[in-house]
């Protein structure tokens, strides 16, 4: 229960915090033109608020989330009846091979244990020619840049400029698959 209150003040927080982030991701993902029926995964996705915020401005899509904490993924499923939700680990997926045409996923990279396993099983479910984008601190990149390049085509890593600050914060990976 307490680590359920835990989602919810996550989700307050983030959500004040992230919005810049959040928009950007839905951002990037209208630009890239995918067609109706593009199936989307949301990896760490803690409370949600990407795969909502995607499933929002883009109906057609299939869109989904997936997340290592149990509470994270029952407060996600009470806040949107338009995403599909699952628990599982990053590097141990629960989707068969060649699932999705597009896979986000933002501040979450840093806090994965293995991440070169994370990387390997994303390109498992990543169709070939999908792409990968992960957001996240740009310090925090290093050893997934380092997983994609022997996994991934086009890897790029690029700083996201959210606010005035000389020096972004954040970057992105994306790689495709
Ligand atoms: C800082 S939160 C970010 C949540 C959300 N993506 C956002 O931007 O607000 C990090 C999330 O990554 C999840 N996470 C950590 N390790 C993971 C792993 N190995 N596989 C899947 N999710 C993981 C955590 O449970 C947590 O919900």
């Amino acid at each position: 229960m307490e680590t359920f209150t835990n989602a919810e003040r996550y989700d307050r927080h983030a959500g004040r915090l992230g919005r810049k982030l959040y928009d950007r991701v839905v951002a990037d993902a209208h630009e890239a033109g995918l067609p109706a029926g593009t199936r989307v995964l949301d990896v760490g996705t803690g409370p949600g608020r990407v795969p909502r915020a995607l499933a929002l401005a883009e109906p057609s899509w299939i869109v989904e989330g997936v997340d290592l904490s149990p509470q994270m993924i029952a407060y996600a499923r009470q806040r949107s009846s338009a995403v599909s939700y699952a628990v599982g680990d990053v590097a141990a997926l629960p989707y068969p091979d060649a699932s999705f045409d597009l896979i986000v996923s933002s501040l979450s990279q840093h806090h994965w244990s293995d991440v070169h396993g994370g990387l390997r099983d994303l390109r498992r479910v990543l169709r070939p020619g999908g792409r990968l984008w992960i957001y996240d601190f740009r310090w925090a990149l290093a050893r997934a840049s380092r997983a994609a390049k022997e996994l991934f085509t086009e890897i790029q890593r690029e700083p996201v400029r959210l606010t005035r600050w000389l020096f972004p914060l954040i970057a992105r990976l994306s790689a495709r698959g």
